[in-house]
């Protein structure tokens, strides 16, 4: 049975020429048309890196993603770099015995994160790597600082963050990932990168990170929620704040950043828009783990299509104006976009 064509509404009669559906008609015009895409080359995946060998452990508030030994690491790295995933960043879940108030292990050239990068630059030295400069991981408080007199000091925690950085650059990390929000920490671990050689060690600032709800995930996997004692609102920023985050990314950028970040990643587009728009500058948003959860639960209870929302999701930073993203999902993401 034909449906006969309804009459022409009056309103639409007075523009016939206009449609805007002529351009959505069919895939191949829907594809010419795209203001934005997405492929491998837009995706770093954050993994999580443990003791041990031949140990894979969930973390039960991100479904899908695993703590791996360095071995297994390595392996899954091998996986990341199959698909053409262009980098890794590397987190350590650290054991409890070895966090102290000073967070020394952070600047142990020995430690997990080192020992990580090292064995993951040895079998894929193409791969490239990103570390976390901060001592939440290390630090038996679970601040990003050092804790004195209950306060995160600032400076002190900086010249820490240096040597830090250069353990990790001298383990054959390419970027370093600052994410620790103290002022000045830019230029400072320029200069200690650039002392020691380094020269052409990137940084990747985590310029505008705020103080949200959505790290509680990430805090789990690396074994620093437990710990955390207050918040992180004295130096993470304000979820109110716009333009300040503008005056957080010109500082990082005038004090040597070479690319910024947005972070947490869907709740910010207006500043991952406004940061892009306003200084040109490699943009990467961060899809964090609080994102991913509550993306991975409602695929869990079959209330969302998990590739399509996925997709939608990562597709929205780049119309945002983000040149990249982390996502935990980056596999499954590439898997997707390279058709398999
Ligand atoms: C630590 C750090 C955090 C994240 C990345 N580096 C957590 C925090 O600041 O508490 C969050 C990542 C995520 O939630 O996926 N400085």
């Amino acid at each position: 049975m034909t449906i006969a064509r309804p009459q022409v509404p009056a309103a639409l009669g007075g523009y016939p020429r206009i449609r805007m559906r002529r351009n959505r008609q069919s895939p191949w015009i829907r594809r010419l048309v795209a203001e934005s895409s997405l492929c491998v080359d837009d995706l770093i995946w954050p993994v999580f890196v443990v003791e041990g060998e031949n140990r894979r452990e969930s973390v039960l508030s991100m479904p899908g993603v695993e703590r791996l030994s360095c071995d297994l690491l390595v392996q899954a790295v091998g996986e990341a770099a199959g698909l053409g995933v262009p980098a890794v960043a590397v987190f350590p879940f650290v054991e409890a015995a070895l966090k102290t108030p000073d967070a020394r292990e952070a600047i142990n050239p020995d430690n997990l994160v080192c020992r990580a990068v090292r064995a993951i630059k040895a079998a894929f030295p193409a791969m490239g790597v990103i570390c976390d400069a901060a001592l939440d991981p290390f630090n038996s408080l679970g601040h990003d600082g050092i804790v004195c007199e209950g306060e995160v000091v600032n400076d002190a925690t900086v010249a820490i963050l240096c040597q830090q950085a250069i353990v990790q650059a001298r383990a054959g990390c390419d970027i370093i990932a600052p994410s620790d929000m103290m002022d000045g920490r830019i230029g400072a671990i320029r200069d200690a990168l650039d002392t020691e050689g380094f020269e052409r060690v990137l940084i990747m600032s985590y310029a505008a990170k705020y103080a949200s709800a959505f790290y509680g995930p990430f805090r789990d996997a690396v074994g620093s929620g437990g710990c955390l004692v207050g918040d992180k609102k004295s130096y993470q920023m304000d979820p109110a704040n716009g333009l300040e985050a503008l005056r957080e990314v010109a500082l990082d950028i005038a004090e040597g950043a070479d690319m910024v970040m947005v972070k947490p990643g869907l709740p910010y587009l207006d500043v991952v828009r406004r940061v892009k728009e306003a200084f040109g500058m490699p943009t990467f948003a961060y899809q964090v783990s609080g994102e991913y959860a509550m993306l991975k639960a409602a695929c869990l209870n079959g209330w969302l299509d998990y590739e399509r929302a996925l997709l939608e999701m990562l597709l929205s930073f780049k119309r945002a104006g983000a040149d990249g993203v982390l996502t935990y999902a980056a596999l499954d993401a590439a898997r997707l976009l390279r058709g398999e």
